[in-house]
């Protein structure tokens, strides 16, 4: 039985913010980052997320505009929302949390989201870039859909190096599973996807060195399905009956045989919000750029 390392994203998260916080103090802009949330409907995990990265954004020093629309809005209201926060110089980034309400089309809505205000990295400009990218370097022009990126981050913290392993992601998801797979690939890892009609699952799982669990079903993963010291994300959160949050992965039978695991709660879940946040700065720091260039053009 091996001893399993537990990746800890809440530590990692705390570290991210603390000095995404220095950032924006040492630069001491006049205007601050800011990004506007948007919640559509009455789902309380959604309501709950929503307030914890504005919560977040509070502490690192990032001003909110928290939208707050009814579960029958209609997909204009939405949209004519989205042109008004694009033209809103207090509004660096613009978080429409996911999912959407069925008389919404998220394709429509996310064809509409400001390309440089798109800090969670899902509108169809950033998107294309996303997958038009053939090296990270190029990956800079583009906003990293948020949990793909946090988990890179803990990859990156932890030593995990992608290149030449096998990979697999279970789950494929717009959010997660499917711009996972896609930077994985561009870390070099060998990279299967997995989903709900794939044959002989374990197979290919425990063929895996990474181990990407995005499937949205407590406990799913079991230690019979991971291969002896992969390293295994958890990126479910599933509220059971009695209240209790728990993983895609059964975490105490996978502690026995992964190398390295990543809890429920205290994983994935804090890196996504850090992740935000940096997204968020990073395109508040485009505009200060763009701000000082083009006054640097009057003076001359
Ligand atoms: N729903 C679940 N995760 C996310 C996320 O990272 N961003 C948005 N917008 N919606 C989500």
């Amino acid at each position: 039985m091996i001893k399993t390392q537990i990746i800890d994203g809440k530590a990692l998260a705390l570290a991210i913010r603390q000095k995404l916080k220095e950032d924006i103090r040492k630069l001491g802009a006049q205007t601050k980052p800011g990004l506007a949330t948007v919640l559509v409907g009455d789902d309380p995990a959604s309501a709950v997320y929503v307030r914890n990265k504005i919560a977040a954004c509070k502490e690192t020093g990032i001003e909110t505009i928290d939208h707050k629309l009814g579960a029958a809005t209609g997909e204009n209201e939405l949209l004519d929302l989205l042109q008004r926060l694009g033209g809103d110089r207090r509004v660096h980034g613009i978080l429409v949390q996911m999912p959407l309400p069925p008389q919404m089309r998220a394709s429509k809505i996310l064809e509409a989201m400001p390309e440089e205000k798109d800090a969670d990295g899902f509108g169809v400009k950033n998107w294309g870039r996303l997958y038009q990218a053939k090296s990270l370097t190029e990956l800079e022009n583009c906003f990293i859909p948020c949990t793909p990126l946090g988990i890179l981050k803990m990859l990156e913290a932890y030593r995990v190096n992608p290149e030449g392993k096998m990979a697999c992601v279970i789950g494929r998801s717009n959010i997660v599973g499917k711009p996972m797979a896609h930077l994985l690939t561009l870390h070099n890892a060998t990279v299967t996807v997995c989903h709900s009609k794939t044959k002989k699952l374990a197979e290919i799982t425990r063929r895996a060195d990474i181990l990407i669990a995005a499937i949205g079903r407590p406990r799913f993963v079991t230690k019979e399905m991971v291969k002896e010291g992969a390293c295994v994300i958890d990126v479910g959160i599933n509220r059971m009956n009695d209240e209790r949050l728990v993983g895609d992965c059964d975490f105490e039978g996978l502690s026995q045989r992964s190398g390295l695991i990543t809890p429920v709660p205290g994983g994935v879940g804090p890196m996504t919000i850090a992740m935000l946040l940096a997204n968020t700065i990073k395109a508040w720091k485009r505009t200060l750029n763009s701000r000082s260039t083009s006054d640097t053009r009057i003076e001359k």
